[in-house]
């Protein structure tokens, strides 16, 4: 398993897991893709974009988008990270996203893939970074608490009223991975 950075290019997989993400899932966003697939050129030269182009404003930050491949070279899932954060993200998101197409849940991708943005995040000089769980996502937190997530507290988010646990991670940490993933 390994992470792909975004480019033109679209790997296996790449449509259906846009498409079946639709406008996002517990609070990891959705693309346009989701709605309409003939925008995939679009999304994906907007990613390059944003990957690369310096910070204009707090409303306009870097943010790298990651395929999760597996070993036969498939996407099965998507990573998010964001090196520097604004208020917004401080609120809801955090430095990072992660999502793993459910046929390959359970599975061991999620929290290899975590493991790597986290050394994404160290190597772009981001020593603490935060992420933001809803309450009730179970795997998520398992996900955190595996990385030694040091919990801050809850806070609403304005723009769905859900509550968010929030959570500080050590870039450099290191968590016994158990590799179910091939
Ligand atoms: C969160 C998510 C990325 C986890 O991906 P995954 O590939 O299933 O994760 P893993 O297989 O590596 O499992 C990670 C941990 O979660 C646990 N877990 C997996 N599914 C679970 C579930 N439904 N309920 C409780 N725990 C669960 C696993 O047991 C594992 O913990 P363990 O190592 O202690 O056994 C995936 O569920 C997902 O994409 N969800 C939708 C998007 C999302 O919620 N993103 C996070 C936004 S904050």
């Amino acid at each position: 398993m390994r992470l792909l950075a975004v480019t033109t290019a679209t790997p296996p997989g790449a449509l259906e897991l846009l498409v079946g993400l639709g406008d996002g899932e517990n609070g990891f966003g959705g693309t346009p893709v989701g709605r309409d697939p003939g925008k995939l050129d679009d999304w994906l030269d907007y990613c390059v974009h944003i990957a690369t182009a310096p910070p204009l404003s707090d409303d306009f930050l870097a943010q790298m988008n990651y395929w999760i491949i597996d070993d036969t070279g498939f996407v099965v899932g998507l990573v998010r990270i964001f090196p520097r954060i604004n208020q917004a993200l401080l609120n809801h998101g955090g430095h990072l996203g992660y999502y793993v197409a459910p046929a390959y849940r359970s599975k061991g991708y999620g929290k290899a893939a975590f493991r790597l943005a986290l050394d994404r995040l160290r190597r772009e000089g981001v020593k603490r970074a935060l992420v933001t769980v809803e309450s009730h996502n179970s795997a998520s937190l398992s996900l955190v608490q595996a990385f030694g997530g040091v919990e801050e507290g809850e806070r609403i988010d304005d723009e769905t009223g859900r509550a968010l646990r929030r959570f500080w991670l050590d870039t450099a940490c290191r968590t016994k991975i158990r590799q179910k993933a091939s």
